[in-house]
C-alpha cells in the first residue's frame, strides 16, 4: 500500500531501555493535542496474531532461534501487523506511531546476529513492498545505561536482554548506521536526558519534518 490520504507513519527505534514506550505515549498525546487522530502500536505485536508471534520471540531461552529464523518471524509478525492494524489506520487518516519497526530487524538480526542485508531486503519486500515510514526517530543511549534501565522493569520478556553486551553494542552501531544511510527519513535523539527534554526534541522533529 502506498496511498496515504492524510495519515503519517512514524516509527520509534532504539536499543533496550531507551524509553520508547514513555515517548510513544507522549508523542500520541502531543499529536492528539494538535488535532490528529492517532493509533499507537508496537512491534513485535500490535495485532492479535502478531502478539502471538511476539511471545515466541521475546520469551524463552536465547538459543531458541537463529538470526535468520528470528528475521523470518519478525517479518511474519510485521506483515500481520501492517495488514491488520497499520494500513487500515492510515487508510482512515490516522497518524500511526509504532514502537519499533523494520529498522529493529536490521539492527538486531542484521548487525547483532549477522543476517545479511540482502536477506533483510528480500524479506522486507515480501512483507511490506514499497511501504516505508514517513519518519523514524532513533533514541540513542549507551548500552550500559539502557540495559540497567531495562533490567529494572524485567518481566518474562528477557530473551534479548540476556544477550552479551557486545551484541547490544552492535545493535546501537547498527541504528546509527541506518540513520547515516537514510538521513531524510531518520532523526537521532539523545535518550540520556530528561523525559520532557526528549519529548520536546521528538515533537520538534515531527513538526519540522512532517509539519504536524
Ligand atoms: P521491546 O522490548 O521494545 O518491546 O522489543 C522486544 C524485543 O524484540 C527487543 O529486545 C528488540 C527485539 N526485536 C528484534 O530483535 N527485531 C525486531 O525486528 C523487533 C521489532 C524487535
Amino acid at each position: 500500500m502506498t496511498q496515504q490520504p492524510t495519515g503519517r507513519f512514524i516509527t520509534l527505534e532504539g536499543g533496550e531501555g531507551a524509553g520508547k514506550s514513555t515517548q510513544i505515549a507522549r508523542l500520541k498525546a502531543w499529536l492528539e493535542g494538535s488535532g490528529h487522530r492517532v493509533t499507537a502500536t508496537r512491534e513485535p505485536g500490535g495485532s492479535p496474531g502478531a502478539e502471538m508471534i511476539r511471545k515466541l520471540l521475546v520469551e524463552g531461552p536465547v538459543e531458541r532461534w537463529d538470526g535468520t529464523t528470528e528475521a523470518l518471524l519478525h517479518f511474519a509478525a510485521r506483515r500481520e501487523h501492517l495488514r491488520s492494524t497499520v494500513w487500515p489506520a492510515l487508510k482512515r487518516g490516522d497518524w500511526v506511531v509504532s514502537d519499533r519497526f523494520a529498522d529493529s530487524t536490521l539492527a538486531y538480526q542484521g548487525h547483532g546476529h549477522g543476517v545479511e542485508r540482502r536477506i533483510f531486503e528480500q524479506l522486507y519486500d515480501v512483507a511490506a513492498g514499497a511501504f516505508r515510514p514517513d519518519l523514524t526517530v532513533i533514541l540513542d543511549l549507551p548500552v550500559e545505561i539502557g540495559l540497567k534501565r531495562a533490567a529494572a522493569r524485567r518481566g518474562s520478556e528477557t530473551r534479548y536482554e540476556s544477550l552479551p553486551i557486545d551484541f547490544h553494542r552492535r545493535v546501537r552501531a547498527g541504528f546509527l548506521e541506518i540513520a547515516k544511510r537514510e538521513p531524510k527519513r531518520c532523526v537521532v535523539i539523545d535518550a540520556t536526558g530528561e523525559i520532557d527534554t526528549i519529548a520536546k526534541a521528538i515533537a520538534d522533529a515531527v513538526k519540522e519534518r512532517l509539519g504536524a
